[in-house]
């Protein structure tokens, strides 16, 4: 392999990035973001790669999530907070019920990037680029708001930084602390799964009551009190990515300082091309999404490119194919990562293979086929005795109504009512509270049947 330079995605093919028209503006900005400090730290980046590792393994349990597109009008101390209790709730769901440690990762402090299926968005007979995201562009559907911005980086670095101060004073300063566990719930009191989550929540109440009056709560109490929490987004505006690069001193290896783990998208994962020169040299664990189009092929030589010298927990492989498509895909790439003999986590992401068009125009995910893509993923690597170590969700603590179906059985006709999306569809607080209760169903019979087939 080459040797890597920051700087070496200049010269490959790039996709889904912006042409700048002010080249000066985009120099001056780099040249700032340069000597702006580092959002995340290797020693995160390394102990986040080792709990993913231990995922790899079954040893643990990724849930990533967050929003599709983070904003910057919808940027909140309280859309934070809702989306990180909804998190812990889903955490605590599934380390109570499948007994596995969970690694929690938002797609936040950072995913304001955006690919698009189409470079331009024609309404009403007018034709105008697309929407790339807060960090690059506006949603307004005007010729000045889809001109791309450079000093919108320095934005979304300001945004990213806010969101992570406050992240880390939830995770450490007593929010998280599993004592808490009732304080979690948000207001969707009226569902049976909030009612599910308050009896484990008395079950989890009881245990620690137990434990501290056995005298053993105090040894622990650094593990109970706090949490890890880790940022991830899509590596995909380079120039953004390769500014906020920083050489460890530990390691001698680059740090991609902007969030803790990175992930090359769907449409961005050509192995020739800019992206992945750019990820395979950084030192973060990152993430790979595969999609139906992905051949094996494509798969063993990403593999070799991204992480050559079999790391574990270097790579995520993130599944999304859609319902129904699952056992198409997913078999054949699972034996191509056998063959290999690579090391490699596999996520279900039952988001980005399950969007359609509703009657009324907006974009939406059916609950049925989110849930049903999580089903077939696991049930392809029971068939193949391999590790479903993850998912992967597009969800918020808010109460929108982006996606249909779930308990409180969300119609087509109210998708209007509190869709705020920017981008894709995300499940709500209730429809995310109600699958981490079936993930953790999945899982649970999943670990129980390896254990079984241990036994014989
Ligand atoms: C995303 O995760 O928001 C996304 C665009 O996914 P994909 O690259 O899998 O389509
Ligand atoms: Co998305």
């Amino acid at each position: 392999m080459t040797e890597w330079l920051k700087t070496g995605w200049r010269a490959k093919e790039r996709v889904q990035m912006p042409d700048y028209p002010d080249a000066e503006a985009l120099a001056r900005v780099e040249e700032r973001l340069r000597q702006y400090p580092p959002l995340v730290f290797a020693g995160e980046a390394r102990r986040l790669k080792r709990a993913l590792g231990a995922a790899s393994q079954g040893a643990a349990f990724l849930l990533q999530g967050g929003d599709c597109a983070e904003a910057f009008d919808q940027f909140s101390a309280d859309a934070i907070r809702d989306t990180f209790k909804v998190m812990l709730q889903m955490a605590m769901v599934l380390t109570y019920g499948a007994k596995v440690p969970v690694v929690k990762v938002g797609r936040i402090a950072g995913q304001f990037a955006k690919p698009r299926s189409a470079p331009t968005e024609t309404v009403d007979g007018v034709e105008l680029p697309s929407y790339r995201g807060d960090i690059i562009n506006e949603l307004a559907f005007t010729p000045e708001a889809r001109i791309p911005d450079p000093a919108k980086m320095l934005q979304a670095y300001t945004q990213a930084a806010a969101t992570l101060n406050l992240l880390r004073a939830f995770s450490t300063g007593g929010y998280a602390d599993v004592h808490q566990v009732h304080q979690w719930t948000l207001g969707f009191t009226e569902s049976q799964k909030a009612a599910k989550y308050r009896e484990m929540a008395n079950h989890i109440s009881d245990a620690l009551d137990f434990m501290k009056a056995a005298g053993i709560d105090s040894e622990n109490a650094h593990t109970l009190r706090s949490v890890d929490f880790y940022t991830s987004h899509e590596g995909l505006l380079l120039e953004y990515e390769e500014a906020l690069c920083r050489l460890d001193s530990t390691s001698g290896k680059w740090l991609a300082g902007s969030g803790h783990m990175l992930w090359i998208g769907d449409r961005t994962r050509q192995p020739d091309g800019a992206h992945v020169e750019f990820l395979r040299g950084v030192l973060n664990p990152i993430g790979l999404k595969c999609g139906p189009t992905m051949t094996s092929d494509d798969l063993r030589r990403l593999l070799a490119t991204l992480n050559p010298e079999n790391e574990a927990g270097r790579l995520t492989l993130i599944a999304r194919f859609g319902a129904g498509k699952v056992g198409e895909h997913l078999p054949r790439l699972i034996r191509t990562v056998q063959e290999e003999g690579a090391k490699v986590l596999w996520v279900c992401d039952p988001m980005h293979g399950n969007t359609i068009k509703s009657a009324s125009g907006y974009k939406t995910r059916p609950f049925e086929a989110v849930l049903r893509e999580v089903q077939e993923f696991f049930s392809v690597h029971r068939a193949e005795g391999t590790i479903p170590g993850g998912v992967h969700f597009e969800m918020t603590g808010q109460d929108v109504t982006e996606c249909t179906g779930g308990m409180r059985a969300l119609s087509e006709e109210n998708l209007s009512d509190r869709y705020h999306t920017a981008c894709d569809p995300r499940l709500n607080a209730s429809q995310s509270l109600e699958l981490a209760f079936l993930v953790a169903e999945e899982l649970k019979a999943f670990r129980a049947g390896t254990r079984q087939a241990e036994a014989v």
